[in-house]
């Protein structure tokens, strides 16, 4: 059982003190019946709770897909700079949500947010090899060598050793796909200085089997599906 005015405020992002001007303007109904108190306890999993007339539909965590534009950092909040947070839509607000893994602030693409810690954890341990690929176009040529350098295992810029990585050629050579199973500081850009090369754009394409969707554009946002969800540690 949950306070009505907590389990409004968790689901919607509406603060706790509009929940209960909400509740006063007697907008807010529990099972048909219109609300008297925000101290009332309800049952998130049965009762239907509505605000304005609209059901509020229980999730008991929320996952969210958002491609990300340049210039946003991924933080719950940051004095310098707006933060995905920032981006997301009112329907798709609520407490507690963070971004599971950064990019950098000049870095596009798949950031996945959501307010499920253990799942975070769990995606972002380097022990769940989890795999991320992403679009990177290079300042010069992709050489070939990059190829046994990064399988291997190449030492960058702090003597830190990453795992072995798959670099993926296109038509274009200055364009590469590079998959990683790990998340170091700046670690794309940090593994193509270590070969004397410089990343000029990058762009998360995947995390884990769940591709970005194509139909976001940047600074777009979706819900995950549940059927979605479990792909990303596939
Ligand atoms: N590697 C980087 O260097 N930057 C990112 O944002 C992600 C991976």
């Amino acid at each position: 059982m949950e306070r009505l005015d907590k389990f409004i405020s968790n689901q919607t992002g509406i603060s706790r003190a509009d929940v209960k001007k909400e509740i006063r303007a007697k907008r807010v109904s529990v099972g048909g019946i219109i609300a008297k108190s925000g101290d009332m306890k309800i049952d998130p999993e049965t009762d239907v709770v509505t605000i304005s007339g609209k059901e509020i539909t229980y999730k008991r965590y929320l996952y969210i897909m958002m491609n990300k534009p340049a210039g946003y950092v991924c933080s719950t909040d940051d004095n310098t700079a707006p933060t995905v947070i920032d981006l997301l839509p009112d329907e798709l607000k609520r407490k507690g949500l963070f971004p599971a893994g950064r990019l950098d602030k000049d870095t596009e693409g798949f950031v996945l947010i959501t307010d499920d810690g253990e799942f975070a954890h769990d995606i972002l341990s380097p022990s769940k090899h989890v795999a991320k690929k992403y679009l990177c176009r290079l300042e010069k040529k992709a050489e070939k060598e990059y190829e046994n350098a990064f399988k291997s295992g190449i030492t960058i810029s702090g003597g830190e050793e990453c795992k072995p990585a798959l670099i993926k050629f296109t038509d274009d050579e200055n364009l590469v796909y590079l998959t990683i199973f790990e998340g170091k500081f700046h670690q794309i850009k940090r593994m193509f200085e270590a070969v004397g090369n410089r990343i000029t754009y990058l762009k998360r394409l995947s995390m884990g089997g769940l591709f970005l969707d194509e139909n976001l554009a940047l600074g777009e946002c979706r819900e995950i599906l549940h059927k979605e969800i479990e792909k990303i540690k596939s």
